[in-house]
């Protein structure tokens, strides 16, 4: 493995990509057999990494103009990736809704759009439990098919080592199928008419989309002119992201480059730490903490503004501009209360992050047919707060994460076409969290430019 090369210091001469083995690491898997795993992760470790640092570096100065207001980020995608999804037509759809919300955004908000997918690596989950028991049978929870497969039996609950690799590579082929698409054209702003997806012409609200289709001329002129040039989306204008949750997956794709301090994560450009392993001593801390990608942190309503500062001084002892963001999940019943005193503080400390709501996982519910369902009007309404409780405290709200489809599944309950809990029967496809459907995540996406444009 990479991990020996000895030609560049480290910025934290304390730390190397497995220090966090000392640490508490929740939600990890139980793998029966260490040679097993230890053979996998060794064959990862030679394995190519994904993407580069200096894209990762790319990114990160863009999410520190994002920090600053100049640009908006977007970051969306499935909740779980599964392996059987990496299709054509999954991973070409998603991009699409994703490059159409960009679209409603880059028109609706003036300022360019910073795109990153919820892809290629999101495959490991945390669960509430580690086991769950069916009619007096009691197996290991399903963690994502980066460790085990859904099906409830022992074979398929076990934690598969070989599963590691397969991630990899799964992730490798989204990637290449995102990249080559991308070189291709289909990203360029100046042919959305590539994005449009067959049931478009359907929706409700095809006519306001078509209309700022039509404006895109304008959009195009307008943002050439505060570009100071011809507007071409190439490469990487896609980056990736995923909760960095299975550590042992992230340490092997660790690595030191050439001509570069330090260590970085080059499994994706932007990993994050979920709202349930970012304890300021767990385990993910330590390893996110000696990385030099941009990380997220997920904020839930039970954290207090102190052990944010503490968290934020680990990670970003030295006030690096767009080294950090937080994505505040918080609920639309509880981010009244719980989120004004953390903007507060922050702000008081002068700490530089960019703050981004994420308005799916504090509104996640049961119906009563038995599906995991979030309304579509507690997501908006969670966004609308966010806005408006930022405003009202001098902080920005520089961005949206969401998890989102371009397939036209049923899984959020009303939007435009109102659905309701009946029609959750006829197309839920999700492995874990409900996800938008096509037609909602575009009215998200008009909803976020309404609520800006009312408030200048
Ligand atoms: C997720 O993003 O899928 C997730 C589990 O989020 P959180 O850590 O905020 O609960
Ligand atoms: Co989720």
């Amino acid at each position: 493995m990479q991990h020996s090369l000895k030609t560049v210091t480290s910025p934290s001469p304390d730390w190397v990509p497995g220090s966090w083995r000392s640490r508490t690491a929740l939600q990890q898997p139980t793998y029966e057999d260490a040679d097993e795993l230890n053979g996998a992760l060794a064959q990862l470790g030679e394995l190519p990494p994904l993407v580069t640092s200096w894209e990762i570096l790319a990114l990160k100065k863009a999410i520190a103009e994002a920090q600053v207001g100049e640009r908006f980020l977007l970051q969306g995608g499935d909740c779980a990736e599964s392996f059987a999804d990496c299709t054509s037509p999954i991973i070409s759809n998603r991009l699409k809704v994703l490059l159409q919300m960009s679209l409603v955004l880059v028109h609706g908000l003036k300022k360019p759009v910073l795109r990153v997918g919820r892809f290629a690596g999101q495959y490991a989950k945390p669960r509430s439990a580690d086991s769950e028991t069916r009619d007096g049978v009691t197996l290991p929870a399903f963690r994502g098919d980066l460790v085990n497969s859904p099906e409830f039996t022992p074979e398929a609950r076990r934690a598969d080592p070989r599963r590691l690799i397969k991630a990899h590579a799964r992730s490798a082929m989204t990637m290449n199928f995102v990249r080559a698409l991308i070189d291709g054209g289909f990203a360029d702003l100046h042919h959305p008419e590539y994005w449009d997806l067959a049931w478009v012409d359907h929706s409700p609200l095809a006519g306001e989309y078509k209309r700022m289709v039509a404006n895109i001329g304008d959009s195009l002129r307008f943002m050439e002119t505060l570009g100071g040039e011809s507007i071409s989306y190439s490469r990487v204008d896609f980056y990736t992201s995923h909760e960095a949750l299975l550590l042992h997956y992230e340490e092997a794709l660790t690595r030191r480059v050439p001509r570069q301090d330090g260590w970085f994560n080059l499994s994706t450009h932007f990993p994050w730490i979920g709202m349930r392993t970012a304890a300021l001593d767990g385990a993910h801390t330590e390893y996110f903490r000696g990385i030099r990608n941009p990380i997220a942190v997920k904020v839930g309503p039970t954290v207090q503004p102190d052990d944010l500062l503490r968290l934020i001084d680990v990670l970003n002892p030295e006030e690096e501009p767009g080294r950090l963001t937080l994505i505040h999940r918080m609920g639309n019943d509880k981010i009244g209360t719980q989120l004004q005193p953390l903007l507060e503080a922050v702000k008081r400390e002068g700490r530089r992050v960019l703050w981004v709501a994420d308005p799916m996982h504090g509104n996640t519910e049961s119906t009563s047919n038995g599906y995991k369902t979030r309304r579509f009007a507690n997501i908006a309404g969670e966004l609308d707060q966010a806005f408006d409780i930022h405003a009202a405290v001098g902080t920005r709200l520089g961005g949206v994460h969401l998890e989102l489809t371009g397939e036209n599944v049923t899984e959020c309950l009303g939007g435009a076409r109102g659905l309701v809990e009946q029609d959750l029967d006829r197309a839920y496809k999700s492995m874990v969290d409900p996800r938008l459907n096509y037609e909602q995540s575009l009215e998200l996406a008009m909803l976020i430019t309404r609520k800006s444009a009312g408030m200048v």
